[in-house]
């Protein structure tokens, strides 16, 4: 499948706020991948689908995992929204033909991050925070700013503000999130060491 029949099927199978929101990840996703040297394209067709499993109530996602013995763990059994990524890459590749593993892993990790994420997963992962039709959030000119100039200082910010998000809300967070957010953490302060 060609970028624009993802296109085509993202505005068929998703509500028109989240369509909207896809656009805007996939466009901010073009934008950064310019800027940072990597493929505009595959960053755009991993922005398009991104959200492509996410119309499935909890059950259906536990249930598509389930059926391709993809782990499930403590976490995401509390919170099967979580599983959005995992089953998005697995109906990337299932239903819109994508094989290229750095695609499918963007897609797979663009709720949590993880510790020492690719390029493309950290493109991913900020252009679904600071794409323009989210409603306005905390920092977000510092976000953008550091989204299209200093990528780890970014992904340090945004996992800071999410953490600090679902702490006031008292939310269940994913070890996966506090773990990368301690991972970026580590990595600015070792990089202020070194200049
Ligand atoms: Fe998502
Ligand atoms: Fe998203």
């Amino acid at each position: 499948m060609d970028l624009e029949q993802m296109r085509d099927s993202m505005r068929l199978i998703l509500k028109p706020s989240r369509y909207q929101h896809s656009v805007g990840v996939e466009e901010v996703a073009c934008d950064m991948a310019v800027i940072f040297d990597y493929s505009p394209e595959k960053a755009s067709m991993a922005g398009i689908l991104h959200d492509c499993a996410k119309e499935l109530p909890d059950e259906e996602l536990l249930r598509e995992c389930e059926e391709r013995q993809l782990p499930i763990s403590e976490v995401e059994r509390q919170c099967p929204y979580l599983l959005h990524g995992k089953v998005g890459a697995a109906f990337a590749r299932e239903k819109y033909g994508v094989t290229d593993p750095d695609i499918l892993s963007a897609i797979t990790y663009h709720t949590t991050g993880r510790p020492a994420m690719s390029l493309l997963e950290q493109i991913i992962f900020l252009a679904d925070y600071i794409e323009p039709n989210r409603k306005p959030l905390p920092r977000i000119t510092d976000l953008r700013k550091a989204a299209y100039t200093d990528i780890d200082l970014a992904t340090f910010l945004v996992l800071e503000n999410m953490l600090n998000y679902l702490k006031e809300k008292k939310a269940v967070i994913d070890t996966m999130t506090e773990d990368t957010f301690y991972y970026y953490q580590k990595l600015l302060k070792e990089r202020e060491r070194t200049v």
